[in-house]
């Protein structure tokens, strides 16, 4: 097993490149399934998600290749079946369950294992299978599998209860070749979604955000091949933002989009940060000593959840009490334990964390509960005296690619070494 050994690290400072967005990538593979031409998806990175994914996706019948020198993708669906319930695949990995909509679209028929819960909650697919049976699909669930049958999709009028990344998108795909107009009320409008919306009018879509949270999607007969480059992940940029803040240091985030990570940069400026966006990138430096903030993570424009763990890193050494409430999902402080064991003053109660700043955090051994508490915890152990241990790192691997060498490129001692060679402090 692989494990990252991370020592205290000076300031960071240098200049870093996001990689493509995970988040945006997943879906807009699953949209390539919408047309038989070919479809070149540009700045994806190399992840065990979208290996995952275009496994699955070949599984559909589909050709899919990926050039990990150019990080192009090519994907070409000339022929793509329903029937994918035997694919435990897809079970692993839940962004898998947005290839339903197009496989919808495209056949009239579909059946999937229902993706699991995870780590940080239950992650129910009903306000995915509602919006489908608003377009007209005969929806049926039953041995871990869910099945949706349509002659021919229509247009509906689809409210969402909650405004549900992964919803939006696969009611938007399946929304794409459906006879007449879909409008979604209470739509998520996340910066992957608009990328996803970009890519599919670049298909020959319809696909238009009316403002208030609602997308209009009108129905076209077919959508043709295109080329699409996608945008850079900004929970990457949090993660580089944050450690910058946790070593006090001055750093250069070379392709970030500035509208995406305004919430990042306003509550780094209310820690003691500065954040400046010009065309030569957006610089995060520190002008004095880390205060302490508070966060509460909500639906895009709001703070984002992927970013809660990464920022209660900076609240474990801030000067003063932190509060965090997480309300997008039901369990996502699985980083608070393992930060304890690093010497964090935290205290959780259901969807509220409460972090008393510390002079001093100690390295120890630590696993990676998560995708983005894993990254949390890379970001702390910058700050503890001594040496990190970091294990279960293939949760981490998820998300970001190369981020030891990127961190390392800012100064930071971090180490990936496989538990058989590493050395005994
Ligand atoms: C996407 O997950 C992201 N994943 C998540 O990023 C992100 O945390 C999440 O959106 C919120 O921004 C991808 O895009 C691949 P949701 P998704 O549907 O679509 C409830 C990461 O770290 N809900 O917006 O699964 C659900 O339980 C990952 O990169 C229902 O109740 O998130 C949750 O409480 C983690 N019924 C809330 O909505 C449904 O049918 C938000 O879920 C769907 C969701």
């Amino acid at each position: 097993m692989s494990l990252f050994i991370v020592k205290k690290s000076g300031p960071l400072s240098g200049e870093v490149t996001l990689s493509g967005a995970k988040n945006a990538v997943l879906p807009i593979l699953c949209a390539c399934l919408l047309t038989d031409e070919q479809c070149v998806i540009k700045g994806v990175p190399p992840l065990s998600d979208v290996f995952i994914l275009l496994d699955i996706i070949k599984k559909t019948g589909a050709k899919a290749e990926y050039n990990q020198i150019t990080q192009e993708v090519t994907i070409k669906a000339e022929y793509t079946a329903g029937d994918m319930s035997e694919e435990n695949e897809a079970v692993k990995m839940r962004a898998s369950f947005l290839v339903m909509g197009p496989l919808l679209s495209r056949n009239g028929f579909v059946k999937l294992p229902l993706p699991g819960g995870c780590p940080i909650g239950s992650r129910p697919v009903d306000l995915h299978l509602k919006g489908f049976e608003k377009l007209g699909a005969k929806i049926k669930q039953e041995f871990g599998a869910a099945e949706a049958k349509a002659s021919k999709l229509k247009g509906g009028h689809i409210y969402l209860d909650f405004p549900s990344v992964g919803a939006t998108e696969n009611i938007i795909m399946a929304a794409a070749l459906s006879e007449g107009v879909t409008v979604i009320e209470n739509a998520a409008l996340e910066p992957e979604i608009m990328d996803l919306i970009n890519f599919m009018n670049k298909m020959g879509a319809g696909v238009f955000c009316l403002g208030n949270g609602t997308i209009k999607v009108t129905g076209v007969k077919k959508l043709h091949g295109a080329e699409h480059t996608v945008i850079p992940d900004r929970i990457e940029a949090g993660t580089f933002m944050a450690a910058a803040a946790i070593t006090n240091g001055d750093i250069t985030i070379k392709n970030a989009v500035y509208g995406h990570i305004k919430p990042a940069a306003a509550k780094l400026e209310e820690c003691g940060m500065c954040v400046e966006n010009s065309p030569d990138g957006l610089r995060v430096y520190s002008v004095g000593k880390r205060k302490a903030f508070n966060i509460k993570t909500m639906p895009f424009p709001g703070f984002p959840t992927d970013m809660q763990a990464i920022f209660m890193s900076i609240m474990t050494i801030a000067k003063g009490t932190s509060m965090v409430t997480e309300t997008v999902f039901e369990n996502r402080f699985l980083q608070a334990s393992e930060m304890k064991r690093m010497g964090a003053d935290i205290k959780t109660d259901g969807r509220v964390a409460v972090v008393e700043g510390v002079k001093k955090l100690t390295g120890s051994k630590v696993k990676a509960p998560d995708l983005r508490a894993g990254a949390a915890l890379i970001i702390t152990a910058l700050a503890a005296e001594g040496s990190t241990e970091i294990g279960d790192i293939y949760h981490i691997e998820r998300g970001y690619s190369n981020i030891e060498q990127k961190l390392k490129a800012l100064g930071a001692d971090i180490q990936k070494v496989e538990e058989e060679n590493k050395k005994e402090e």
